[in-house]
């Protein structure tokens, strides 16, 4: 049973941005909100070459990376072909407009 962490709302997250959550030990997380107010939490390290995939552009149910354009998908972490590699996912849950994410998975190195 998944232990939530209430992180923030979601109007705190800018549309088609992110915002990052710092964890004790580890990349950060970067929490991301599409044009349907979709929120979907990725590890903020590129596939590629550890890009922050927080400062990238959110189109759809992607982010583009800032670094070298990779496209990856939100929901499952995945880089689009040809490209291959896949950014760590987390779990989010949202209730009421807030924004939650597993402790237990935040807490993971
Ligand atoms: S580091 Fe993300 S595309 Fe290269």
């Amino acid at each position: 049973m998944a232990r939530w962490q209430r992180i923030c709302t979601v109007d705190e997250i800018p549309v088609l941005g992110s915002r990052r959550v710092a964890r004790v030990s580890g990349p950060a997380v970067a929490v991301f909100r599409n044009a349907e107010d979709q929120v979907f939490a990725l590890l903020d390290r590129c596939p590629h070459k550890g890009g922050p995939l927080s400062q990238g552009i959110v189109f759809g149910n992607h982010v583009a990376c800032p670094l070298h354009n990779w496209t990856i998908a939100l929901d499952t972490g995945q880089a689009r072909a040809p490209d291959e590699g896949c950014a760590a996912r987390y779990s989010v849950m949202v209730e009421a407009g807030e924004v939650f994410l597993d402790a237990d998975e935040l807490a993971a190195p």
